[in-house]
């Protein structure tokens, strides 16, 4: 099988990795020359774990090759994904644009049959748009099936996520279609769900919709847990021992991020909304995702009793770690809020680095314990292991005043506080 891959931001890199490794040959396109060049040197334009060695690897095997050239690259393949970014729109919609420009240059360069397959998260019926918008573009007609083969990569694990999948979803009316990928997935050892091309588009949605609810659940307990006197890590501990419920995405914190969860919470509503359906328990989710961030840092100020010129350390700004992604990132939220509200903010984060106005009020360290000098509160926004690890009771000593406030309850409550510090955890106090 000779398969294209259009797109090499995430999840199109991805996926050429993890085909690669089961040992397909397949080209990578993207238009964007640049990153092109790059990934033919061996680098990856974007931090992933393990991925650039993967690169590397199959660099060498021969496996992967890249190209910026859409027209000889779609006549060359037969098998296409596509995996294009879907922004959201203002109004929360998606943004087809990417996918309409991309399913038009395919029907163009048409010149036998293909499989398109699309692996970019879209709303229920957009694989029929990709449908009619390749049947319109072409010059001669040419026989061509499509599909929705969703992926359900996190960042910082999508290379494992994506060879050890817990599931493959193939949406396809074709017979053909459903055949090929099969083949292409035989190696993979899970469980394969055929279905409707709408059905697949929406159990993605549908997945990443409950996940998140799973985390506004757990985060609004939170605060009960904050009136009771109870830890909500135990209460999760015990709730997750039910197998019908389980343990993951039961961490409460400062509330959720990322390039996936917000958008498609809301591109989900915003397709309920189309057809006057409800989903408004989604609708909560994203408030309670919302003010949960506020309500963390509210435990600051109330602390500080306000921020004006308090020095602020504030620690991990990515949205979660292993990961340089800060797009939705809840620090980013609290760091906004405490330069308006006029504290001094020193930030830290191993990996992702910050572009803001350098006239403002903050400054970004090199290592932990510089942003923690003279602090008057440390806010923890990331879970990055590096901070679990840090010598606090050194730490202690260089602050200003021992404020931690624990935003992904990621340290020991009592050993902090028998370190002499004024802890506060969420929902773990
Ligand atoms: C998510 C889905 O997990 C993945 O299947 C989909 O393909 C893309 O979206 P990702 O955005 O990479 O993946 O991150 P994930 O690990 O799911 O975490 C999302 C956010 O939820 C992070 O901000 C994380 O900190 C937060 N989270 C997660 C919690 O606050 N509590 C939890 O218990 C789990």
């Amino acid at each position: 099988m000779r398969i294209l891959v259009i797109g090499t931001g995430y999840v199109g890199t991805t996926t050429i990795m993890a085909f690669a490794e089961m040992g397909w040959k397949i080209t990578g396109l993207d238009t964007d020359t640049r990153k092109v060049s790059m990934l033919r040197k061996g680098v990856l334009h974007f931090y992933e774990h393990g991925l650039e060695d993967m690169l590397v690897k199959h660099l060498k095997t021969g496996n992967i090759t890249f190209t910026s050239d859409s027209e000889q690259a779609i006549k060359a393949h037969d098998i296409i994904f596509i995996c294009v970014g879907t922004p959201s729109n203002p109004d929360g919609s998606a943004d087809l644009s990417y996918l309409k420009k991309v399913a038009n240059e395919i029907g163009h360069s048409m010149n036998g049959y293909k499989l398109v397959i699309n692996k970019s998260t879209v709303p229920v019926g957009t694989l029929e748009k990709v449908a009619r918008w390749i049947q319109s573009s072409q010059i001669e007609p040419q026989t061509f099936d499509v599909a929705s083969n969703p992926e359900f990569l996190r960042e910082g694990n999508a290379l494992v996520d994506a060879l050890h999948p817990d599931r493959i979803i193939i949406g396809t009316q074709s017979d053909k279609a459903a055949i090929q990928l099969r083949e292409l997935y035989q190696s993979m050892g899970c469980p394969v769900m055929l279905t409707t091309p709408r059905t697949a588009e929406l159990i993605k949605y549908a997945s990443n919709a409950f996940l998140a609810t799973k985390i506004s659940y757990i985060n609004e307990l939170s605060r009960l847990c904050d009136q009771l006197g109870v830890s909500i890590i135990d209460v999760a501990q015990g709730m997750g021992l039910d197998s019908r419920i389980g343990h993951s995405f039961l961490q409460a914190g400062i509330g959720f991020g990322g390039s996936c969860f917000p958008k498609d919470v809301t591109a989900l509503i915003h397709t309920a909304e189309d057809l006057d359906s409800d989903l408004s328990i989604l609708e909560k989710v994203m408030s309670v995702n919302q003010s949960q961030t506020m309500y963390v840092l509210n435990k600051a100020r109330k602390q500080l009793s306000g921020f004006r010129h308090r020095r602020i350390a504030l620690l991990g700004l990515t949205f979660k770690p292993d990961t340089d992604d800060m797009r939705q990132s809840p620090s980013l939220r609290i760091l906004d809020k405490l330069l308006k509200e006029q504290a001094y903010v020193t930030v830290h984060d191993p990996v992702a680095k910050l572009t803001l106005d350098s006239r403002r009020n903050w400054k970004q360290c090199k290592i932990p314990e510089q942003a923690l000098q003279r602090a008057d509160a440390v806010i923890l926004c990331t879970a990055w292991p590096l901070y679990s690890e840090l010598d606090w009771s050194r730490m202690k000593h260089i602050m200003n005043k021992p404020n931690i406030i624990d935003g992904r309850n990621m340290l020991d409550a009592k050993l902090m506080r028998s370190l002499g510090f004024h802890y506060q955890g969420v929902g773990y106090e």
